[in-house]
């Protein structure tokens, strides 16, 4: 069993000679990889990261994962953009749909990455009637998402069970020595796990970032860690581009790029998948969308948005291509009953498991879309167990690092986002910003 990245229903928008062309490209794209030399070569740290993570780490991941678990009902962890969706990715994809109905078990909650009034204050309430601990996980420490929510759960928590049991349910995740958070968690003596310095957000989902909620969730993570081993064995630069699958997959979507399709549609069969999309969109988005340059990353859920976008990807603008991620093998069984009145006309389905019918919708969903011009990708996994989500993460992570330097851009930095954050903190009146403050006053007409 292997990850499958298969370009049949593509190859009549981009032929495989077209494919083909990027192989000297993108072998020197993986040379650049593994010898640290190209664009952004400090942020390489991901690379080796699977075959890197120590046993001894990973004993202290699972001793406080533990730990908290074991003394409350709930572990909030705060965090923004790589700094939460790919724990929530794992845990989203991993988890019973229905976990949040059972009573056992501690349930994992996110906070931090909005700033939304609402969420916030009913999480809070939440809090007020359940044991609960935090962790808080920021980079660079002073992103003003989290903070603000570490604020206030630092104070309900510390008035709820007093400030020295509060610091010893806190766990900060942040840079080894720079930013507020380091400094506050050095102040406070909360327990601390290290980002690595050549470590970015979005590639980090395999240090504590993602470990630590991961297995406060009840994951395996050593599994998840030996699946993105073994993707890391291959997708290295030693595996020839015919069968090394991030290669493939970085070629076929520059291919289809070359070809006017400047919008990438992720496609999954199951809502477990939603978040991975969301982590995925996270990761291309921000490493290859600048120096107007990039495919957009969209997203979609199948069959639910079949119903609803199904309707653009079938007939509106020829700008798209899909790539289908699916799992071939669930892990119920569920087939549909037989009714002797047939009311609902089902019967011809009768004996048949669900996972077979949404396999058929897939299949027929793919043609009908090429045959609407959109090429797609098809990218399997076997199963969604911490092994194969380990394998894909990472996969998806080698790949998008060799599209990005197909495209010659820097994919691991994000200039792009810093410009809202001043204008935020302009109309918010923090010291040093107030003639910027003045002059969007002015823009907006406030
Ligand atoms: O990928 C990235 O670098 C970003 O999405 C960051 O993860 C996000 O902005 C959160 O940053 P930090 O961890 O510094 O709070």
């Amino acid at each position: 069993s292997k990850l499958e990245v298969k370009l049949n229903n593509m190859l009549q928008f981009a032929s495989e000679q077209e494919v083909m062309s990027y192989r000297e490209k993108i072998n020197l794209c993986q040379k650049q990889i593994e010898e640290k030399s190209g664009k952004g070569n400090d942020f390489l740290g991901w690379v080796n990261l699977p075959a890197e993570i120590t046993e001894e780490q990973l004993k202290s991941v699972e001793k406080v994962a533990a730990e908290l678990r074991g003394k409350s009902e709930i572990v909030v962890v705060v965090g923004i953009g790589g700094s939460y969706l790919g724990a929530k990715a794992v845990i989203e994809a991993l988890g019973n749909s229905f976990s949040m109905l059972n009573d056992n078990g501690t349930k994992v909650l996110f906070a931090g990455n909005s700033i939304c009034e609402d969420y916030h204050a009913e999480l809070l309430k939440v809090l007020d009637k359940h044991s609960y601990s935090i962790v808080v996980i920021s980079k660079s420490g002073t992103t003003t998402e989290p903070a603000i929510a570490f604020r206030l759960l630092k104070q309900h928590l510390e008035s709820k069970v007093g400030k020295s049991e509060a610091a010893s349910r806190i766990v900060a995740i942040t840079d080894q020595s720079k930013g507020a958070l380091r400094k506050l968690a050095d102040t406070e003596g909360y327990r601390t796990f290290i980002i690595p310095d050549d470590v970015g957000g979005r590639y980090s989902v395999l240090t504590p970032v993602g470990l630590l909620p991961i297995a406060i969730a009840g994951f395996d993570i050593r599994k998840m860690v030996e699946g993105a081993r073994k993707a890391m064995s291959d997708t290295a630069a030693n595996v020839p581009f015919e069968q090394n699958p991030a290669c493939q997959y970085a070629a076929a979507r520059n291919a289809l790029y070359a070809k006017g399709k400047k919008v990438e549609i992720m496609v999954n069969y199951t809502p477990k998948l939603h978040y991975v999309t969301e982590w995925w969109k996270q990761l291309y988005g921000e490493s290859e969308g600048k120096e107007n340059k990039g495919i957009f990353p969209a997203g979609v859920d199948f069959t639910t948005d079949l119903h609803s976008m199904g309707q653009y990807i079938q007939e509106g603008e020829r700008f798209i291509f899909e790539t289908v991620l699916s799992v071939s093998n669930s892990s119920n069984k569920l087939t549909i009953p037989e009714d002797p009145d047939n009311l609902d006309q089902l019967n011809y389905i009768a004996g048949k498991r669900l996972s077979e019918v949404n396999h058929m919708a897939k299949l027929g969903t793919i043609v009908a879309h090429n045959d609407g011009g959109v090429p797609n990708i098809q990218i399997s996994i076997p199963e969604l167990s911490e092994y194969w989500i380990g394998y894909l993460l990472y996969f998806f992570e080698r790949a998008c690092a060799i599209s990005g330097y197909t495209i010659d851009v820097n994919p691991f930095d994000q200039p792009g986002v810093e410009a809202y954050k001043k204008n935020m903190f302009a109309l918010l009146g923090k010291p040093g910003f107030e003639e910027q403050g003045a002059e969007l006053r002015k823009r907006l007409g406030i």
